[in-house]
């Protein structure tokens, strides 16, 4: 009926969409961290309410304020954010998970300022994984037998061994999500800017769709593509 027609592509539907970088305590003072801005979150997050989506807006740190219009859920670590996702991931038919995760965090985290003694280790401080939030989000689906359609990304660089598409590639494989964004990086690209480059890779096997622009113009191929594939159902 006319409510499917009104409001765009995405009308009705309801978007957990994670963004911005965790960051990890170390000790009162300091936390493992990484650069991602939380710009391209913020922008899906726009283009899918432009869409008709409503939005939940899992935000890890972000550079810059988020989005007017989401339901903003504000986290500081992996495992807070995980949580988040784990609690809300039912209520929703979209998963976009555009958080930078911090693969690990510190295995203790000591409650006073850990100090430059003579008498302590050269590093003090001992690691251990972060769960794999998207792999659990897609695990936890498919036991649940429910529909989310669920989109990763992906920052890559190429090394010798591969190059940037071989590893989404791969990385699309491992995760089991429909959708993966996977976008080239390095300390000069990217990460902070406004404009973006991405390749979208479908599990389905449809053609790789590159998409360069500012982030805004990214985002809304990103939605178009997500419409497209809740379309094929
Ligand atoms: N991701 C996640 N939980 C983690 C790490 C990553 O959910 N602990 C998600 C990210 O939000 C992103 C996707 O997985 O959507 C890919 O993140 P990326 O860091 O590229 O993949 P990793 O599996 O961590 O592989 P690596 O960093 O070794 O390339
Ligand atoms: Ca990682």
């Amino acid at each position: 009926d006319d409510q499917t027609d009104d409001g765009g592509p995405l009308a009705g539907k309801r978007i957990l969409l994670s963004a911005g970088g965790t960051r990890e305590p170390i000790d009162p003072v300091r936390f493992l961290g990484n650069r991602s801005s939380g710009k391209q979150g913020a922008a899906i997050a726009r283009a899918a309410l432009r869409a008709g989506a409503s939005v939940t807006f899992v935000a890890a740190h972000l550079d810059v304020p988020p989005p007017a219009g989401v339901e903003l859920v504000k986290v500081e670590t992996a495992v807070e954010l995980r949580d988040a996702m784990v609690e809300r991931v039912a209520a929703a038919d979209v998963v976009v998970m555009s958080a930078a995760v911090a693969d690990f965090r510190p295995a203790r985290r000591h409650h006073s300022k850990i100090k430059k003694r003579d008498d302590v280790p050269d590093a003090p401080i001992e690691l251990v994984r972060n769960p794999d939030i998207l792999v659990e989000l897609v695990r936890r689906r498919d036991a649940a037998g429910t529909q989310q359609l669920i989109v990763g990304f992906a920052a890559e660089t190429g090394d010798n061994g591969a190059d940037v598409l071989a590893y989404g590639r791969a990385k699309l494989e491992r995760k089991g999500c429909e959708l993966l964004v996977v976008n080239e990086v390095g300390t000069d690209r990217v990460f902070g800017l406004d404009e973006n480059s991405v390749t979208i890779l479908a599990k389905d096997g449809s053609q790789p769709q590159h998409v360069a622009g500012s982030k805004d113009e990214v985002a809304e191929a990103v939605v178009v593509r997500i419409a497209r594939a809740l379309d094929a159902r």
